[in-house]
């Protein structure tokens, strides 16, 4: 299949006319612990979430179990082609039906007390349980989570198991449409890395969502891509990124020549210790960015796909805690091509990572110190910072007061509600004692 390479950015905007007004979120937001449960349920418990690529699942019964907020859940290929996702909970008493991070099996067996599902998440077995008067194999199957796989083969999740969740179609409206600009499947799975961050999810986003500091921070994406025409380009609940690729060929410093000594670095306390020495050597090489515009693209709200001529990559953001997050990348590379330029891209790429991760810790460390609450974004270079925090604010508030209105804690991603009566009884006199109960006044008062 042959398809026309991403398009060219657009038309480049005068910078310099732009108007101050628009400032960051406080600070208060990247580091409270009480706002980080708070966007579990008001944006991740609603949000599409990209997970893997369905190349990755060759015959039926192939699994992959993730956690995602400490929500336990797996993908796998049904009997019947399909991906399916499933919370990772036996229906029985809880206990985790896959215990690996990937493997293959068409019968999943709980082992505890060994009750057994299909690919299709219905229970197949549970032992002794067939002469039990009034039991229902057909209302224990496994909790399933909706899904949605793309023409590409991208394969998203939701955990919203509200009347009011959203449609992916409506969700990431225009997203796969955009991404057949791009030939998904003359590409193969290659590596997957991860990196585990001392800081807040949304102090990657901002750093993800503008190229203003690419100049600076990322000397060889710099050298690779022509920076001045970088723009991010907001569409509802994703952001298109373009930038123009430098020449095929690239100069870059020799690395055996590079001394962190000599060069003025980013904290500007790098010093020049040889004024007037010999000019550092500066080699060419081939661009490993590949040989056309990237298609870039930014996922509300943690996830990234970035599609380069030799290779695409994903990547997806765990949030742990305020202050924790890791960072997963998948690499897939173009068929066929050589090791050597597969090490090329991937040495590339995890360069770039790198240089964001520091920024990002130190970053935080300030964050947290309390001198720091807001700062002025620019109109047009940090579009995409705002934009995306003003999805953020947008979604926390609409939630806040969804909770007061109910008086109580909405959890999009819950699953049940079909208990018997007794059980949702206790159900809710544990919310009262949790301090959870109908707008704190049937709180237990002491
Ligand atoms: S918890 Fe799975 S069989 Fe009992
Ligand atoms: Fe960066």
């Amino acid at each position: 299949m042959s398809v026309a390479t991403p398009a060219p950015p657009p038309p480049l905007e005068n910078t310099a006319t732009g108007v101050i007004g628009e400032y960051t979120l406080p600070a208060s937001w990247w580091t409270s612990d009480k706002v980080f449960e708070f966007e579990k349920r008001s944006i991740f418990a609603r949000s599409w979430l990209y997970t893997s690529h369905t190349s990755r699942f060759q015959k039926a019964g192939d699994y992959f179990a993730y956690n995602f907020l400490g929500w336990n859940f797996f993908l796998i290929k049904s009997t019947n082609g399909n991906i399916k996702a499933f919370h990772n909970v036996c229906r029985h008493r809880a206990y985790p039906v896959i215990r690996k991070e990937r493997g293959s099996s068409i019968i999943l067996g709980c082992k505890y007390h060994g009750w057994s599902y299909g690919t299709d998440g219905k229970l197949r077995k549970a032992p002794q349980f067939d002469n039990v008067q009034g039991f229902n194999r057909e209302d224990n199957s496994l909790f399933e989570i909706k899904t949605h796989v793309t023409k590409q083969g991208l394969i998203f999740v939701n955990f919203d198991n509200t009347e009011d969740s959203v449609p992916f179609e409506t969700f990431f409206k225009g997203l796969e449409t955009e991404l057949s600009e791009f030939d998904f499947g003359d590409y193969e799975y290659h590596m997957s890395y991860e990196l585990d961050g001392k800081f807040n999810w949304k102090t990657l986003m901002d750093g993800y969502q503008e190229c203003y500091h690419c100049p600076t921070a990322h000397p060889g994406l710099n050298a690779a891509f022509k920076m001045e025409t970088y723009k991010v380009v907001p569409k509802g609940n994703y952001c298109r990124h373009y930038c123009r690729i430098a020449e095929h060929e690239i100069a870059v410093q020799d690395a055996k020549e590079a001394d962190p000594d000599t060069e003025s670095s980013w904290f500007g306390f790098g010093r020049k210790k040889q004024q007037n020495s010999e000019p550092v050597k500066v080699v060419k090489k081939e661009n490993p960015g590949g040989s056309f515009d990237g298609l870039w693209c930014y996922l509300f709200p943690t996830n990234g796909i970035n599609c380069y001529s030799p290779a695409w990559y994903s990547i997806r953001v765990l949030p742990i805690t305020a202050n924790r997050t890791i960072l997963q990348y998948d690499i897939f590379t173009k068929k066929g091509i050589e090791e050597e330029k597969k090490k090329e891209f991937v040495d590339f790429l995890q360069q770039v990572e790198i240089e964001d991760y520091d920024l990002c810790v130190l970053t935080q460390k300030n964050l947290r110190e309390g001198i720091y609450s807001s700062g002025c974004l620019h109109p047009t270079k940090e579009r995409g910072v705002l934009h995306y925090q003003g999805l953020v604010r947008d979604m926390v508030k609409k939630h806040f007061e969804a909770e007061q209105k109910a008086g109580k804690e909405i959890n999009p991603a819950t699953v049940g509600g079909a208990e018997p009566k007794e059980v949702q009884e206790l159900e809710a006199l544990c919310a009262k004692i949790e301090g959870k109960g109908e707008a704190g006044k049937e709180c237990l008062e002491w």
